[in-house]
């Protein structure tokens, strides 16, 4: 054995920064029983690491906000299978109990709506320490860390208005105290789901902001779930598209904008208004995508798809991985998945 001066140092297990925080394998959600049972999301695959912001896109009716209500485990009428890993955690795999108790503290959620998070007679105060509370952490305690929360959020005059009830706060404001109740307990994980749909323009841009600092400043991994791909561009690292309940593409949001692959992924791209452009000219997809019941065989976006080829009727593509690229496409050589 070569003697080096650690060799009596105690064993540290080895820590991998490039181990993802978040790692979904597998994530399937179906409705129902039996023959009357939906998938509603199909084999879904992912991983967020530490400070890194993911963006799910995706048409109405995509499956972006099943995927997170199955992350979260919101919805007890659905079906959860495959691993949502968190920390070494499977949360999956946890009692409703466990993961009450893993909500808020190892992966929180922002939904769209704030006053649909609101109680609108509970004071901000309350709400916001409510999680802590409920852990068993002092009200002198659990006020300082709301207080500590809000201003980091930028709420002026936090300490005054930890005493306002919701309808006292604009709708950005109002926004800002979800993301506190949604960070007070400290996630390693957060997911956004439309955050900022509700929000005038500029409100919306302030809160991102907010977001985007917040997760670089405390290594937290973001989910944000939008269907505005100029949010995309300006929040994310990186982006998955999701069509009929899968993950069609993933990439690094310069090369995913420079160079869309799946033809799915260049029609919502090029679905995206340009001031050069005159309304007519503005192009969408042609089409609606399909129901959960009426996905077709084969890839489900064949029939909107300009380039369907054969085997594009047949069979469901394999994803497959060229640099940091992803995607499930024949077109790109995607054999049968
Ligand atoms: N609780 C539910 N029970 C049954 N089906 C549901 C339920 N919630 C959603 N669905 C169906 O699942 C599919 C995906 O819906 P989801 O809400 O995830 O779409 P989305 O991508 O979030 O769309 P949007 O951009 O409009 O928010 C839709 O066909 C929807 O009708
Ligand atoms: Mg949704």
């Amino acid at each position: 054995m070569v003697d080096t001066p650690f060799a009596n140092a105690p064993l540290v297990p080895a820590t991998n920064d490039a181990a993802p925080l978040l790692d979904v394998r597998g994530l399937s959600v179906s409705f129902g029983h039996g023959p009357a049972a939906v998938r509603l999301v199909d084999n879904v695959s992912f991983a967020v690491g530490a400070g890194e912001r993911v963006a799910l896109v995706g048409e109405s009716g995509s499956g972006k906000s099943v995927t997170a209500q199955a992350l979260m485990r919101l919805n007890p009428h659905m079906q959860v299978s495959g691993v949502v890993q968190i920390g070494g955690c499977n949360l999956v795999a946890l009692s409703d109990k466990e993961m009450t108790a893993e909500r808020g503290a190892s992966i929180g959620m922002v939904f769209q709506d704030p006053m649909s998070s609101l109680d609108p007679l509970m004071t901000i105060g309350d709400q916001v320490a409510e999680t802590l509370r409920l852990r068993g952490v002092s009200a002198a305690a659990a006020r300082a860390r709301a207080l500590r929360v809000l201003d980091e959020l930028r709420v002026d005059r936090a300490a005054e208005r930890l005493a306002a009830y919701p309808h006292e706060f604009s709708g950005g404001m109002r926004q800002r105290v979800v993301i506190a109740m949604a960070l007070i307990g400290e996630p390693k994980v957060l997911i956004a789901d439309e955050p900022t749909t509700a929000l005038d323009v500029r409100v919306q841009e302030r809160v991102l902001d907010l977001l985007y600092s917040v997760s670089k400043e405390r290594g937290l991994a973001v989910l944000l779930i939008t269907h505005d791909m100029g949010i995309v561009a300006g929040f994310a690292d990186r982006v998955m598209v999701m069509y009929a309940g899968r993950i069609i593409e993933q990439n690094d949001v310069e090369p995913l904008f420079a160079s869309p692959r799946h033809p799915y992924t260049q029609g919502l791209l090029g679905a995206i208004p340009r001031i050069d452009q005159k309304r007519e000219q503005l192009q969408s997809i042609p089409g609606a995508p399909p129901t959960p019941f009426t996905r077709p065989p084969g890839c489900h976006f064949n029939p909107r798809c300009a380039m369907a080829m054969e085997i594009c009727r047949k069979d469901y593509p394999a994803m497959i991985e060229t640099g940091s690229a992803r995607v499930a496409c024949h077109i790109h050589g995607g054999g049968h998945a």
